[in-house]
């Protein structure tokens, strides 16, 4: 049921994909859900990134590009409206090292689209036609793209947007089952995922509200979609990927991690600090850190006292203390499927 998809020369399996976030998506926190997901993880995105700091040698966006052969197969995001700059930035990502490169046209925040980006150049067709067309011809790896189901619910596009994208040469469309207007709000509409799916050739991953091997399962079946992508849900339960493989290929819903480091909410914590501290300096690595902890240490007895205690540390190693002294139980406690 879900085998996977090739994007291009490259093989994507399973299905599924860790959806880019911005703040979220950078090295290491792709690194962490590939190592708590083990062969379970077909396809990690970065963050968005500006074609304008690419281009105009921003330290700030090049930092962004960095990555690590263990998350490979990797896709780049970029976003932007110019097309030589879009042009200049796909050639920038692709001389980093990236798999894919994905150009974002569903980030709805006004400062993004005020200057044609994102969630606007499903606005602009004949302007979007001739960017992919441009930024094909200056790739040799696959070029992908995200979309939303349209601006507004009286302009749902999705389907016009990917077929214009087939034939622009584009090799997988992502599609986030809300309108711009909707931003995070209600939820994805998984029927119009499906009937893109239904008007391409080329793979369509769906993403919106897949939060268990439950809820994958169901969309799956409802949309028909060659790939799911998931965000938020895997913020909630980082071994997620693994759950929905599993399920999705026939396992129980629910079948634990089997062999997969690290093994407890705890584990994944004390590891994805020595991830960030390996990249960042330790305002960074704390922030980081607190707001995962905050989505992760849910659903348990004691849950929200820990989280009360966790929002008030000063740094990653009293955060960690925390962690240390809560009872076992706790921290070890599995997640629901
Ligand atoms: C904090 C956050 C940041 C996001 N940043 C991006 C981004 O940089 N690029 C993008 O294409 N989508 C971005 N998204 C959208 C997600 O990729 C995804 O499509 C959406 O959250 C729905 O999937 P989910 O319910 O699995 O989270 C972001 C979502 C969240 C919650």
């Amino acid at each position: 049921m879900l085998s996977g998809f090739r994007i291009g020369a490259l093989d994507i399996r399973p299905g599924l994909v860790l959806a880019p976030m911005a703040g979220v998506t950078e090295s290491p926190f792709r690194q962490l859900m590939r190592e708590c997901n083990p062969d379970m993880l077909g396809l990690v995105v970065s963050e968005f990134i500006s074609i304008e700091g690419l281009t105009r040698s921003d330290l700030r966006s090049h930092a962004m590009l960095r990555h690590v052969a263990a998350e490979r197969p990797l896709a780049i995001q970029i976003f932007g409206a110019d097309i030589d700059r879009m042009a200049e930035a796909a050639t920038l990502v692709q001389a980093a090292g990236a798999d894919v490169v994905d150009i974002n046209c569903g980030c709805p925040v006004p400062k993004v689209v005020r200057r044609g980006g994102g969630a606007e150049l499903m606005r602009a067709p004949a302007h979007l036609e001739r960017l992919l067309r441009a930024v094909r011809r200056e790739l040799s790896v696959p070029l992908t793209l995200k979309i939303r189901t349209g601006w507004d619910a009286e302009s749902i596009n999705c389907v016009e947007i990917a077929r214009l994208a087939e034939d622009a040469g584009v090799a997988m469309v992502t599609v986030h089952g809300r309108t711009r207007q909707q931003a995070y709000q209600g939820l994805a509409d998984w029927q119009q995922i499906g009937l893109v799916k239904q008007a391409v050739s080329i793979p369509v991953v769906g993403s919106g509200d897949v939060a268990s091997a439950g809820s994958a399962r169901e969309r799956m079946m409802r949309s028909g979609v060659d790939g799911l992508a998931i965000g938020r849900g895997a913020l909630a339960d980082p071994w997620i990927f693994s759950r929905v493989a599993r399920a999705l290929a026939g396992g129980r819903v629910g079948d634990g991690v089997s062999g997969a480091a690290p093994s407890s909410r705890r584990e994944v914590l004390e590891r994805y600090a020595e991830l960030l501290a390996a990249q960042h300096p330790e305002r960074t690595v704390a922030a980081r850190l607190r707001m995962f902890a905050t989505s992760l240490l849910r659903g348990f007895a004691g849950a929200a006292a820990l989280r009360q205690r966790i929002a008030v540390t000063r740094g990653s190693g009293e955060l960690l203390g925390v962690l240390r002294g809560a009872p076992l139980a706790a921290v070890h406690a599995d997640l629901a499927a």
